[in-house]
C-alpha cells in the first residue's frame, strides 16, 4: 500500500492565519522557556563549580536566612513572565475562535463525529461525504461540530485549532487553507477501539476546482453500466443500505449509520484512513472489516467472492 500520510501534519507548518497564530504562540513560549532554561542551568553549574568544597572540610559554610531583595526578585520575575504568557495566550484564543457573526460568504460544513469516522454535510448543497473534507482556499470555513455517540476531537493542525465534538452540544470551529493541498488531521480525543483510525483528510482546492467537486458530489451515483455493477447495486440495496446511503440506488433510505457511499469511488481512502481506496484494498475490507480495523461497527458480512466482485464494481464506479 502506498503511503497516505506523507505530508507535514504539524502545528509547526501552519497553512492558515489561525494555525499561524498558534505556531507563533508556540515559538514565543518556547524561546522564553529556553532563555529561562539556559540562565538557570548556567547559574546552577556556575555555583556548583565556584563554591565546591575544595578542602573537603566537614564544617557547613556560613548559612544565610532571609533576604528581602532576593525573595522579591524571584517572585516578581516569574510573575511578570506568567502575565506576559497569559496575555499572549488569551490573544491567541480570541484570534482562532470563530467570530460571532461569520465573515461574508462562508462555506459552511456540518461535521458529525461517529465511532470511528467523520460525516461531512454541506447544508447549502445537500452534499454528504465522509472522512475527506473538501474546502476552497483563501476563505474561512465555518464548521459546526457534533457527535452521535461519545466525545471526539477534530484536529487538522496546519489549518486551525482543535475542538471537541460533543453529543447534543454543537461546537463552532473555523479553519482556512492558504494554498491548495491535502492537509491531514485526526481525532484527538480517545474515543474507543477505533480511535487511531479516525483520520481526516482536508482537500483545499482553488474555488473553481472546489465548485467542480461540489457539483459532482451533488449528483446521484452513476447508473450501472455493466452487469457486475447492476448486481452490485442489488447486493447494496438488499444488505448495505441498512446502514449506508447511496443517492441514486434503489434501496437507500438516507441512512447514516455508516458513511455515505454515493461518491465513494472518488475518495482516496476507506475506513477513515485505514486503507487506500483501491479495488484490491476495498476487496480486503469487504472480506472482513474487523480484521482490517478491529472494533469497527461494520460486521463481517461473510460475502462470497462473486458478491465482493460485484460490490467493488458498483462502489468504485465514478
Ligand atoms: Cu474519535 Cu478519537
Amino acid at each position: 500500500m502506498h503511503s497516505l500520510y506523507s505530508t507535514a501534519n504539524s502545528v509547526l507548518s501552519p497553512a492558515s492565519p489561525y494555525a499561524q497564530n498558534i505556531a507563533h504562540l508556540f515559538w514565543v513560549t518556547f524561546w522564553i522557556s529556553m532563555v529561562i532554561l539556559v540562565l538557570v542551568s548556567a547559574f546552577v553549574i556556575f555555583n556548583l563549580i565556584r563554591y565546591r568544597d575544595r578542602e573537603r572540610s566537614s564544617e557547613l559554610p556560613p548559612q544565610t536566612h532571609g533576604n528581602t531583595i532576593v525573595e522579591i526578585t524571584w517572585t516578581t520575575i516569574p510573575f511578570a513572565i506568567l502575565v506576559v504568557l497569559f496575555v499572549l495566550t488569551v490573544q491567541s484564543m480570541e484570534a482562532v475562535t470563530p467570530p460571532k457573526h461569520p465573515k461574508t460568504d462562508p462555506v459552511n460544513v456540518d461535521v458529525v463525529a461517529h465511532q470511528w469516522w467523520w460525516e461531512f454535510r454541506y447544508p447549502g448543497s445537500k452534499v454528504v461525504t465522509a472522512n475527506e473534507l473538501h474546502i476552497p482556499v483563501g476563505k474561512p470555513i465555518d464548521i459546526t461540530l457534533t457527535s452521535v455517540d461519545v466525545i471526539h476531537d477534530f484536529w487538522v493542525p496546519e489549518l486551525g485549532r482543535k475542538i471537541d465534538a460533543v453529543p447534543a452540544h454543537p461546537n463552532q470551529l473555523v479553519i482556512e487553507a492558504d494554498k491548495p493541498g491535502v492537509y491531514l488531521g485526526t481525532c484527538a480525543e480517545y474515543c474507543g477501539a477505533g480511535h487511531a483510525w479516525m483520520r481526516i483528510r482536508v482537500y483545499a482546492q482553488t474555488p473553481a476546482d472546489y465548485q467542480t467537486w461540489l457539483a459532482g458530489q451533488a449528483k446521484p451515483h452513476p447508473a450501472p453500466t455493466s452487469a457486475a455493477e447492476a448486481i452490485g447495486m442489488g447486493y447494496f440495496d438488499g444488505k448495505c443500505a441498512e446502514c449506508h446511503n447511496i443517492t441514486g440506488s434503489g434501496g437507500s433510505k438516507g441512512q447514516d449509520v455508516g458513511p455515505d457511499l454515493t461518491h465513494f469511488g472518488t475518495r482516496d481512502t476507506l475506513g477513515a484512513g485505514v486503507l487506500a481506496n483501491t479495488p484490491a484494498d476495498l476487496r480486503t475490507w469487504l472480506e472482513n472489516p474487523q480484521a482490517v480495523k478491529p472494533g469497527v461497527h461494520m460486521p463481517n458480512l461473510h460475502l462470497s467472492t462473486s458478491q465482493i466482485d460485484a460490490l467493488v464494481a458498483y462502489l468504485e464506479a465514478k
